[in-house]
Formats: structure tokens, C-alpha cells, sequence
């Protein structure tokens, strides 16, 4: 009995050697950690349990029938973030560069089912040179599998990406197909094909952190959500994204009793706008101020930054933020802030995060590179996502909410359960201006002082319009409310309408506009 065991244990001690120790040093030389040392940093202390350590490859070609790989070049398994469950997959690079066969994607496959069925999040650790050369189309049909677990998992279970070495080919489109991905500085990259094949086909000549790096995906291509400076803060980050979600579409989010009082008054809000309305501020100042302990949490933060997304707690329950950025761009809703937030608020959704909007809004960005971009079927999928939402639905009307936009930013009229307005929202088609123009246009023209004329119809119609009064009027605003008690009454609003249950026709899925 003791022989086999101690066979056991050598031959556990060379899987849990991984690559070697050249290998490994290579790895940290780099600023990388090993597949073992992530999971242990993501997971609560010795919480972690290794699966399917022992699976092997069965390939025979070019001499793999005497290439052993430890692990299969994948670490998987399951462990606590916060006391809570959740499962891992992390690609080993230490181990034939963290390729993926045949095997190794169905250890990553079993982890996938297994987070489907027990109801809890999965973390996908990215660091690997793509489909194992050797395996040829055992390769390419394990990335098949987990695509395909990926999109039955989505809206079921969160499905994290964490790229920490590189992600190259069709790899990508696992990450892709989840919630949220995460990057490291100088050492993650994604991209369908590298420098030397652009270089081959396109002529362009582009370096590969450039073409694929971390600010790339945060600030380009929107593909990222995050990015960190290095692996442990980059873990760090996912373990608080965890703690805001639930940990299926099966539960709520967790509820964390806050220090911070749900009533508390937010005095800084009263002074926060300025006198006049084409002047601008730090919407993230309200976010911050209404957050429980001021702690908001924000989702792809370089992106379409005209507007903002991400969670917080309020009053201990978490809220999914979409606000206009009046500083970037007016807050005018663009093509790209239309993807972002129609993505964040499908995220949500799926997940019964409640979602709170804070609106001032301008409206849709005008221009030829928008209409010629299809402003139009991109928009749309901002009205999509709010209308099909049927979460909680908390709106804080600001200041402008014109138009289109007005209605886009989970307006009553696309399903919000609660909607306040501050005294300084301007509930109207159009600003002051242009509306005076255009409906005043022939007495404008006839006055004898046109200019004056038209000050005098632009005051009109801001006395008229450019006020909350018109909406609450109609109860389209629930209620005007100082700008100092927006966090008690978000708070009481989450508090009432957690639970809210709001069913849809039957129907297979709706269309995405895409
Ligand atoms: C088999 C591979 C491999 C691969 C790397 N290795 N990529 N083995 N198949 N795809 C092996 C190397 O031979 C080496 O083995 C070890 O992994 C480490 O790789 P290095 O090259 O030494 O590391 P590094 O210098 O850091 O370079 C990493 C790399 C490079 C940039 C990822 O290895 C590379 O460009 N690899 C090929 C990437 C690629 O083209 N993949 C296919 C993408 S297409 P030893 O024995 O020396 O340790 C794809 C299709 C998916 O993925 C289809 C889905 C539908």
C-alpha cells in the first residue's frame, strides 16, 4: 500500500511541478505568475480544490505519443471567493505554452458544466499559445465545445475572463462569449490574427501591444472591461466583481448590510451643478456620493466614456449604473456608448441586477460617421435592452433628457419602475434653443429685432419646457426630489421594489438589434 502511494505522490509532485522549473522561472522572469499561484491568489486561502489533475492527451503525432503534459496544460477546479463558490479553469503556459487539445478542452468543459449545474460563477485564466498544432482538428473542435458551453452558460452563470498571457486566433472568441474580461498590463494581448499575417495581407505594419494590448481592448475596441496594473491587483478586481453579482440567474445579489445609512443626506449634490446648463460637471461625483461608503465600481472605464456603467451598493443592495457623462462629448449618446450600455444592462438583467440610470442627456450624437456607422440599429439596442429588462428600473433625471435620448435613458415609457427628477431637470424635445428656432422660425424672422425676438422665445420655452414640471405633470417623474436626498430615496426605491416580478410573452428570444 505504501509503494503505491508514494507512486501517487510523485507522480502528483511532477503534475504539480508543472512546466519545470525553467519553465516557471521564465513565467515570473516576465512579471507572470504560474496557473497555481492565480488560482491561489483568486481564491480564499486553501479553499481550493484541483480536478482531473491526471487526465492525459492522446495525440501521436510528431512524437506527442512521448510528450508528457502535466495537467494537460490547464489547472481546473472549484473554491470560495468571500465564502461564496466558484469554479476556475487556468491555462498553464509553463506546460507546452498553455495549448489547447483535445483533452484540455474537456477539462474545461466538465468545469463549465459543473458551474452550470451546481449555479455559480465561472473564471476562465487565459495564457496560452492557441489550438495545439499537433492535435489539428481535435484542437479546433475542443474550442468548438467550449463556445458552445459558453453560450448555453450566458445569462445562466457569470462567466469571467481573465487574460493573462496571450489569446490569439479563434481563442479569442471564448472570452468573447462571456460576461466580462479582465487584462493585465504588458503581458496580455488578444487578437484574431498577429502582426505577421496583417503584415503579409494588409501591408499595415502595427506592433503586437498596439495591435492587440490591454488600453487597445480597454480604449479601441471595447472588448475589454478592465485592466490592471499587474496580476495580483487584476485578481483582486475580479474577486470584487464576484462579490456584486449573484451567483446565478437562480439568486439575487448579495445583500452586504452597510456601515454607510441608507438615509444619509448627500449635501455635496446641492452645490454640484452649475448655473448655467451648457456648462459642465463630474456625473462620477453623484455616482460616488449615492453609493454606499462612495464605493462605485466601474465597468470598462476607458470606453465611450460619454457615458458611464457599473455597480455599486445602495442602502446594501447592488444597482447597475448606466449614467451620461455631460463631460465627455455633452453626454450626447454615440454608437459606442450605445453597445456599452445596451451590454452592461443585458449583463444585468440576466443576472436581476437592478439597474439605476442618471440621466443628462443632450441626445444622440449628430454627423455622417454616425448615420454611415448605423447610429440608428445601434441606438436601438439602448432601447432594446432597457425595454426587455424587467428588473427593478430606478431613474434620476439629472438635468437634460431631450428627445430620443430622453426616452432611451429608461424613461417611464420604457418600462422604469421609479423615475425622480431633480428641480433642475429639463424634460424636453429639443434644447431651449434649437426648439425656438424651429417653432418660432416665421415670427423670428418678421421681427423688427429678430435677435431680441429670439431671446425672448428661447426664455419662453425654457419656462415652459425646460423643467420637470411637464413630466411629473403627466406622472411620467414620479416625484421632484432635492438633489440631497437622491441616495435615501434610491436606496427606499431598490428597498421596494426588490420584489418586483414582471413576466414577458412567450417567446423562443427576442431580436437583438445587432
Ligand atoms: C503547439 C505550441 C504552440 C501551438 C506554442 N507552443 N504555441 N505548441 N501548438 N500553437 C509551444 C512552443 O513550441 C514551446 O514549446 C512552448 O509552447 C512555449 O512557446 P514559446 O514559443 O517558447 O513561447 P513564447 O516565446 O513566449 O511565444 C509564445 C507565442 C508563440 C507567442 C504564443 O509560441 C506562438 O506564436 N505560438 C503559436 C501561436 C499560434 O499561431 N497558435 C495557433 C492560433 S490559431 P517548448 O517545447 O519549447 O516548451 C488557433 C485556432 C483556433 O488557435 C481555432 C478555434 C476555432
Amino acid at each position: 500500500m505504501r509503494d503505491k502511494t508514494e507512486t501517487f505522490l510523485a507522480l502528483k509532485a511532477g503534475i504539480l511541478a508543472g512546466g519545470g522549473e525553467k519553465k516557471v522561472g521564465k513565467q515570473h522572469s516576465l512579471g507572470k505568475m504560474t496557473a497555481r499561484e492565480r488560482i491561489a491568489t483568486l481564491f480564499d486561502a486553501s479553499s481550493f480544490v484541483e480536478t482531473d489533475m491526471f487526465v492525459k492527451h492522446r495525440c501521436t503525432y510528431f512524437g506527442m505519443d512521448r510528450t508528457e503534459i502535466p495537467g494537460e496544460g490547464v489547472v481546473t477546479g472549484y473554491g470560495a471567493i468571500d465564502g461564496r463558490l466558484a469554479y476556475v479553469f487556468a491555462q498553464d503556459f509553463t506546460v507546452l505554452g498553455g495549448t489547447l487539445g483535445e483533452m484540455h478542452a474537456s477539462k474545461v468543459c466538465k468545469i463549465l458544466e459543473l458551474a452550470l449545474k451546481t449555479g455559480a460563477p465561472v473564471i476562465g485564466i487565459n495564457d496560452s499559445g492557441g489550438a495545439r498544432i499537433q492535435e489539428a482538428v481535435d484542437a479546433m473542435r475542443g474550442y468548438g465545445d467550449i463556445f458552445y458551453r459558453n453560450t448555453i452558460a450566458s445569462g445562466v452563470i457569470p462567466q469571467i475572463s481573465v487574460i493573462m498571457g496571450p489569446c490569439a486566433g479563434g481563442a479569442t472568441y471564448s472570452p468573447a462569449l462571456t460576461d466580462f474580461i479582465f487584462m493585465v498590463d504588458k503581458t496580455s494581448h488578444m487578437f484574431i490574427t498577429g502582426p505577421q499575417v496583417i503584415r503579409a495581407v494588409t501591408g499595415e505594419d502595427v506592433a503586437v501591444d498596439a495591435l492587440g494590448g490591454p488600453m487597445t481592448h480597454n480604449s479601441v475596441s471595447g472588448v475589454a472591461h478592465f485592466v490592471y496594473p499587474d496580476e495580483a491587483t487584476c485578481l483582486a478586481g475580479v474577486r470584487k466583481l464576484i462579490g456584486f453579482l449573484p451567483a446565478s440567474n437562480r439568486e439575487l445579489p448579495p445583500f452586504v448590510e452597510p456601515s454607510d445609512a441608507a438615509d444619509r443626506l448627500c449635501t455635496d449634490l446641492e452645490t454640484l451643478l452649475p448655473d448655467s446648463s451648457n456648462r459642465t460637471y463630474d456625473m462620477k461625483k453623484i455616482l460616488a456620493s449615492v453609493a454606499d461608503h462612495h464605493d462605485f465600481f466601474e465597468v470598462q472605464p476607458w470606453y465611450a466614456q460619454n457615458i458611464i456603467t457599473g455597480f455599486a451598493r445602495v442602502g446594501g443592495r447592488t444597482a447597475g449604473i448606466i449614467a451620461n457623462q455631460p463631460q465627455v462629448m455633452a453626454g450626447c449618446i454615440d454608437i459606442n456608448a450605445s453597445d456599452k450600455a445596451a451590454r452592461f444592462i443585458s449583463i444585468c438583467d440576466s443576472y436581476n441586477v437592478p439597474l439605476l440610470s442618471f440621466v443628462d442627456v443632450p441626445g444622440f450624437m449628430p454627423g455622417t460617421a454616425q448615420e454611415y456607422g448605423g447610429i440608428i440599429r445601434h441606438g436601438a439596442k439602448l432601447l432594446y435592452a432597457y425595454s426587455e429588462a424587467s428588473v427593478p428600473k430606478v431613474t434620476v433625471i439629472v438635468r437634460k433628457a431631450y428627445g430620443g435620448a430622453y426616452i432611451a435613458m429608461c424613461s417611464r415609457h420604457l418600462g422604469a419602475d421609479m423615475v425622480l427628477a431633480w428641480p433642475t431637470a429639463e424634460i424636453a424635445v429639443m434644447g431651449a434653443e434649437g426648439a425656438a428656432n424651429i417653432i418660432f422660425r416665421h415670427e423670428i424672422e418678421s421681427a423688427k429685432n429678430p435677435e431680441e425676438t429670439r431671446q425672448n422665445k428661447i426664455d419662453e420655452y425654457v419656462a415652459e419646457f425646460s423643467n420637470p414640471w411637464q413630466a411629473a405633470g403627466r406622472g411620467y417623474v414620479d416625484d421632484v426630489i432635492e438633489p440631497a436626498e437622491t441616495r435615501k430615496r434610491v436606496a427606499s426605491a431598490l428597498r421596494m421594489l426588490e420584489s418586483k416580478r414582471e413576466s414577458r410573452p412567450a417567446k423562443k428570444h427576442g431580436n437583438f438589434p445587432v
